[in-house]
């Protein structure tokens, strides 16, 4: 009887602990498995064209920014056709009056409201739920990566201006706080639970981390290395994910690989791709974004592949006693 309680209580526990936490060991399966597009470039719901930022619910349901389609697309877990949700239809008969060109990344919030860096068109664009049209939330910037807090607020990263601004879109006269500068050439961004900003600097190689409440930057991934492909470098990353240990997960554009930095390591792991650019299911052909789902899974937007990969997460090393 003791021994049932103890082995209930043990599962219960691990299996908390499996939603949180990713231990320093964990590895990722070698190779993945197409999860949204993989059917060629082109329009079709089933298709991707050179997609681009990434994000997933609480449901674990797959937004992605379709770029060169100019939309954005939804994949439900285990299906192959998406849905589009937002952007260009390329239905023959758009009437959109806000159209999207060359979308660069997206966060979602609870309503299902999307919000989206249109780079191309250098504006931020907030698409409700359902709706057949979007609306511009701010006009003439230089949007790259976008993400959102734990308090609702929306952060937006500026490519050339090095800096990250804050907003309250659901105010009537919201203005833009500057949180992080100095940031210098500047690509997607991840807000942590204590609001931290993890920006990735595009030229100079480099993650940095900007503490909430102090607008200068430290480096924390990178040193302005030349571009190689060591464990302690990155060649023009470009997307990134933290979780809640604090690791870090890049998607380390030009290598075609995905690193993870244990906080505070001054080496990264291999942890996806890095056989050269590719199509086989162990490589990467130009990743742009990373993203962790609650279990764990990463998730891995293959550009130049036109598909979402899925590398399961494997943690048979974690047990210790
Ligand atoms: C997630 O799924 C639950 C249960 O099906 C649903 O009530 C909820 O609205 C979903 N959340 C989102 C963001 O779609
Ligand atoms: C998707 O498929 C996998 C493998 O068959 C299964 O474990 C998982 O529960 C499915 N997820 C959903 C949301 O249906
Ligand atoms: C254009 O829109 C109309 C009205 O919604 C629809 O009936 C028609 O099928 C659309 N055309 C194409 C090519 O999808
Ligand atoms: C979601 O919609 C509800 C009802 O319209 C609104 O009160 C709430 O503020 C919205 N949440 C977000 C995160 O925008
Ligand atoms: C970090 O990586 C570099 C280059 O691959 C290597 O020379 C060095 O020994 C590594 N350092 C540690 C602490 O593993």
């Amino acid at each position: 009887m003791r021994r049932q309680i103890i082995a209930v209580y043990f599962l219960i526990y691990s299996v908390s602990l499996s939603n949180s936490e990713i231990c320093s060991t964990a590895t990722w399966s070698k190779d993945a498995i197409t999860v949204a597009g993989g059917h060629g470039y082109g329009n079709k719901l089933e298709q991707l064209d050179e997609p681009s930022g990434l994000y997933l619910d609480e449901n674990d349901t797959i937004y992605v920014a379709d770029r060169d389609n100019n939309r954005i697309m939804m994949w439900q877990q285990n299906t192959t056709i998406g849905q589009w949700v937002a952007g260009l239809k390329n239905n023959g008969n758009d009437t959109q009056q806000v159209r999207l060109y060359m979308p660069e990344d997206i966060v979602v919030d609870k309503n299902g409201t999307i919000y989206i860096t249109d780079a191309g068109n250098y504006r931020v664009v907030r698409w409700n739920s359902g709706e057949d049209d979007g609306e511009v939330l701010v006009d003439h910037i230089q949007a790259v990566g976008v993400a959102q807090d734990n308090q609702g607020f929306i952060y937006i990263s500026e490519y050339a201006n090095g800096q990250v601004t804050k907003w309250n879109f659901n105010n009537e006269e919201f203005d833009g706080e500057i949180v992080a500068k100095n940031l210098g050439h500047t690509n997607l961004i991840f807000i942590d639970q204590d609001r931290s900003i993890y920006s990735v600097g595009l030229l100079a190689n480099r993650i940095l981390k900007t503490v909430e409440g102090n607008d200068e930057p430290i480096v924390i991934v990178g040193q302005y290395s030349p571009l190689d492909n060591r464990l302690d470098q990155l060649n023009r990353p470009s997307g990134v994910h933290v979780d809640k240990q604090g690791s870090i997960y890049v998607a380390d554009k030009e290598n075609h690989r995905i690193m993870r930095w244990l906080k505070d390591a001054t080496n990264g792991t291999l942890i996806a791709g890095g056989n050269g650019g590719g199509s086989a299911s162990d490589q990467l052909h130009y990743p742009s974004d990373v993203f962790l789902d609650r279990e764990g899974n990463l998730y891995v937007t293959d550009t130049w592949n036109d598909r979402v990969q899925k590398f399961l997460i494997d943690r048979s090393s974690c047990q210790t006693n």
